[in-house]
Formats: structure tokens, C-alpha cells, sequence
């Protein structure tokens, strides 16, 4: 089958989704990392279009905004107050450039909330469309076979098979209402045949709507060839109306994730409390214990462990790796390095391969150096520190005095003993130690001791003066 470029795919996005009943517009909903329109922009680019326009109208500069941040090349054009899926079309052609259809050519018509839907089904439908034998093809509808049809467009074949025309479930017949091949919502068109029906559609059906399934009856009627390409998979078919279908793709849309990266050499232990955002990427042999969560652009390198009960966000993983009970954003942990358990780390935070962050340890913008441990209990707030440093227990980097943030630099080597109070801006020199419990105020020269705490005094004989007759 030949495959021209598709000279438009016109993405609907105007409807306002009010079964979510929420704040936010239906389509800038996240699944799986994306919005569902940022699902839908990724598989109408994937057919390559000489223009892509999403036509918009219900938040429309919420939507604008995001299409431009998500694919800044798309068009977005707005729906006017003429309801129903076939003004939404003609809107979207009037978006695009003056002459883009000249030539002729396929459109096609996704929708903004149809997650799923991959790029090789739409490639596919167009394919079908342009490669059909006989009289010139003008609608290739994209159709599922569902066990309950109820609230779908019915596809109305003829004997010899063709459609006939798509019918509403409210304005069906019995009849009609019988058949179980439905109207995906997903279309190639000739660009000729849609702009000549387009403004030939009426409004005389139980909503009162220009239905954009109108078009191929016309297309008929005017001698064109209407054919429906069944869709195996159903999934890529299927529009979120409702949060229990939001969670319900989304769930698929995991599984379907985690199998490619289980076929491509990745360890997941429990793919039910596992997840992975679609930009997500994993190395061989990479390790996913129960109960984690890898969002946005975060990379687990080869033979990494993951988990259990971690979420990350934006971090990258370095090979060999181990990352347990924590919960880290814009982090990047180096080769062979260990963190956790119970670990927030923070954005800016970079350890250094084979270094550790450990129990109760909270970073941000911090610089650990290669080799470097942060083991137990610690707070380290803008610093950067050098390779081989051991920060004691229960030490703070006191970066904040109460206006501005300062930093801390701590040199190659260092020893910071355990419950060290580092207050910004410092700096502690290489090899340099500080005494536990001290509050270390101004700079520690290299290989020096900074000891910054009260002296011990042992008042003898205390208890027996004081306490007489207590069990001490
Ligand atoms: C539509 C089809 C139906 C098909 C079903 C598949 C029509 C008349 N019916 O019905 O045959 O089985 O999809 O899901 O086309 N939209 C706009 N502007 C509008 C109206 C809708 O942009 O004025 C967008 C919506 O945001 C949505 C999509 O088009 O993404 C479908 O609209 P919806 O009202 O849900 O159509 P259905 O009634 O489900
Ligand atoms: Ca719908």
C-alpha cells in the first residue's frame, strides 16, 4: 500500500468534557506522563502532515497554550458557537494556510481525547485510504466491533459490504441500534470530498448538531466510495469521557509500556504497582521492584535497581546503581552509587558515582562528589562538595538565613563529623575535619580541625548531693 503524506490531520479538542467534572479541560488531563491531547499530538505528527490543527474552543487558551508548548508547529484553530463534530472539521480546515488543500490529497480526523491511538493505526487507515482499488476513495472510516455498541455511531453497511452511512445511537432504529461495528471518530478523507460536503452539512438530528458523520452518506450520494477499516485493538480507539476511563487507559497504557521494556531487556517485578511514563527510558538488565513510579524524562542506566516504594521524577539513574524507598526530582545519580532507603532528593541534586545518599537524607542543589557518603539523616542545601567526603550524621548545611540561600563548598577528603551545624556561606578546605556537634560559623583552612561547641565539665559527685535516694 502506498502512503502519500497526509496534507492535514485536524485533531478535535473543542468539546469541554464535562464528565470529569473538573477545573481542568479534558484533553490537558495527564496520562502516563502526557496530556491526553499531548498523546494525540504525538500520534498525528507520527504520520508526518504537511499541517497538523487542533481545533479548539472550552479553555481554549489553556488548550492554545498547551499545544504550542507540546508541539509548537501545530495550528490551532477556534470552533465557533456552531456545535457538533462536523463545524469542529470545518473549523479546523478554515485554520489552515490559504490553498493547503489546493492539491489535493488526504485529511485526516483524530480526536484530542483518544489516548492510545499509535501512530502505525493511523499511518495504516491512511494507506488503506489511498491505496484502495477502484473508484476514487472518499472516506475510510476507522470502526470497532463492540459487545455493548450503546451511545456510538453505527456503521450502516450495504449487501455488498460498503458503508451506507453512520448513524447516532440516539437517532437510530432498533435496527440499527442491533449493530455492534461503531464509528471510532477516527477518518482519512479526501480533502476535496470533506471541503465540498462540509458546508452542505445540516443540523436535523436529536442534538441539533452538524455532525461530521453526515459527511459520508453525502460522499455517497455523490458517487464516492465509503469503505470502514476495522481496528484489531481496540484500546487505540477508546476516548476518555470520565476518570474511571482516565484510569482505565491509563492502567493500559502502563501495561503496554512495561511490556516493551520487559521485550527490551528490563526487570519488573510487579507490572500492576509498577509505573512508567511514556518518555521514560530504561537500560538492560535495569531492575523495577514493587510499589515504583518513573516519571517525565527520568533514565535508569544499565543494571540500575529501582525500588521498591520509589518515585521519580526527571532523575537519571547511573549504570549499577541502587535507588531504594525514595522519592527524588531533577536529580542525577551517578554509576555504581547507592541511595536510600528513605531518601528525598531534591532538584540540582548530582552524586558522584559510587557515592551515597542514605537513610533520612534530604539534598537539593547539591554537588556530592565522587565517592562522597552522606549516610545517615542530613540535610544538605546548596553545597557542593568534593570526592571521598564523609558527612557525619545528622549534619545541616544551613543554607537559608532567613532572607537568602547561601552556599557551602567542602574540599576533597574532608571529614564532617556527625551532627555538624555548616552554617552558609562556608568554606571547608580539603582533608579538613570539624569536631561533632560543633556549629562551624566561618571557614575551616585544609587539613585543619574546626572544633565549634561548648567544653565538657563533669561535675562530680552531683547525683549523690542532688538526686539522694533517686534509683540513679
Ligand atoms: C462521536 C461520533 C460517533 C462516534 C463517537 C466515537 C459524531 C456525530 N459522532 O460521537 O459516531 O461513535 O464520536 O467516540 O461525530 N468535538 C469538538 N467540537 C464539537 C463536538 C465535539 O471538537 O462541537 C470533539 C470533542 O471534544 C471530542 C470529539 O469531538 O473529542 C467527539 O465528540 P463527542 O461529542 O464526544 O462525540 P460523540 O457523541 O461521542
Ligand atoms: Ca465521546
Amino acid at each position: 500500500m502506498s502512503l502519500r503524506r497526509p496534507v492535514a490531520v485536524v485533531v478535535l479538542a473543542a468539546g469541554e468534557g464535562t464528565r470529569m467534572r473538573s477545573a481542568v479541560p479534558k484533553v490537558l488531563h495527564p496520562l502516563a506522563g502526557r496530556s491526553l491531547l499531548g498523546h494525540a499530538l504525538a500520534a498525528a505528527r507520527g504520520v508526518d502532515p504537511e499541517h497538523l490543527v487542533v481545533v479548539v474552543r472550552h479553555a481554549r487558551d489553556l488548550v492554545a497554550a498547551h499545544v504550542a508548548e507540546t508541539d509548537p508547529r501545530a495550528l490551532v484553530a477556534d470552533q465557533d458557537e456552531v456545535p457538533g463534530t462536523g463545524r469542529a472539521v470545518q473549523c479546523g480546515l478554515d485554520g489552515l494556510p490559504g490553498g493547503a488543500l489546493a492539491a489535493g490529497g488526504t485529511v485526516l480526523v483524530t480526536y484530542g481525547d483518544v489516548p492510545l491511538l499509535q501512530p502505525e493505526t493511523l499511518r495504516a487507515l491512511a494507506a488503506a485510504h489511498d491505496g484502495a482499488e477502484g473508484p476514487r476513495r472518499a472516506v475510510t472510516v476507522l470502526t470497532a466491533d463492540l459487545a455493548d455498541p450503546t451511545g456510538y455511531g453505527r456503521v450502516v453497511r450495504d449487501e455488498d459490504g460498503s458503508v451506507a452511512a453512520i448513524v447516532e445511537h440516539r437517532d437510530a432504529t432498533d435496527a440499527q441500534r442491533a449493530i455492534t461495528e461503531v464509528n471510532s471518530g477516527i477518518y482519512a478523507f479526501d480533502a476535496a470530498v470533506l471541503a465540498a460536503a462540509l458546508p452542505r452539512l445540516g443540523s436535523a438530528n436529536d442534538q441539533g448538531e452538524v455532525y461530521l458523520t453526515d459527511v459520508l452518506a453525502l460522499a455517497r450520494a455523490d458517487g464516492g466510495a465509503v469503505a470502514a477499516v476495522p481496528v484489531a485493538d481496540q484500546w487505540q480507539t477508546e476516548g476518555v469521557n470520565d476518570r474511571v476511563q482516565l484510569a482505565r487507559l491509563h492502567a493500559e497504557a502502563n501495561r503496554r509500556a512495561i511490556r516493551a521494556h520487559q521485550l527490551a531487556g528490563a526487570t519488573v517485578v510487579d507490572p500492576t504497582t509498577t509505573w512508567v511514563d511514556a518518555g521514560v527510558r530504561l537500560g538492560r538488565d535495569v531492575t523495577l521492584l514493587p510499589g515504583t513510579a518513573l516519571h517525565g524524562a527520568t533514565v535508569v542506566e544499565d543494571g540500575a535497581t529501582v525500588g521498591p516504594d520509589t518515585t521519580l521524577t526527571d532523575v537519571r539513574v547511573g549504570a549499577g546503581a541502587s535507588v531504594v524507598r525514595t522519592h527524588g526530582s531533577g536529580a542525577v545519580i551517578g554509576a555504581g552509587a547507592t541511595v536510600g532507603p528513605f531518601s528525598y532528593l531534591r532538584p540540582g541534586t548530582e552524586l558522584g558515582e559510587g557515592g551515597k545518599i542514605g537513610a533520612f537524607v534530604e539534598t537539593k542543589g547539591a554537588r556530592i562528589g565522587r565517592g562522597s557518603k552522606v549516610p545517615h539523616l542530613s540535610y544538605v542545601g546548596d553545597a557542593d562538595i568534593g570526592e571521598g567526603v564523609n558527612i557525619g550524621a545528622a549534619t545541616v548545611f544551613v543554607n537559608y538565613d532567613g532572607v537568602a540561600k547561601h552556599r557551602t563548598t567542602i574540599g576533597d577528603h574532608a571529614r564532617i563529623g556527625s551532627d555538624t551545624m555548616l552554617v552558609a556561606p562556608l568554606t571547608v578546605g580539603d582533608g579538613a575535619y570539624t569536631a561533632a556537634g560543633s556549629v562551624i560559623t566561618a571557614d575551616v583552612p585544609a587539613g585543619a580541625m574546626a572544633v565549634a561547641r561548648g567544653v565538657q565539665r563533669n561535675v562530680r559527685g552531683w547525683v549523690e548531693r542532688r538526686r539522694a535516694g533517686s534509683p540513679a
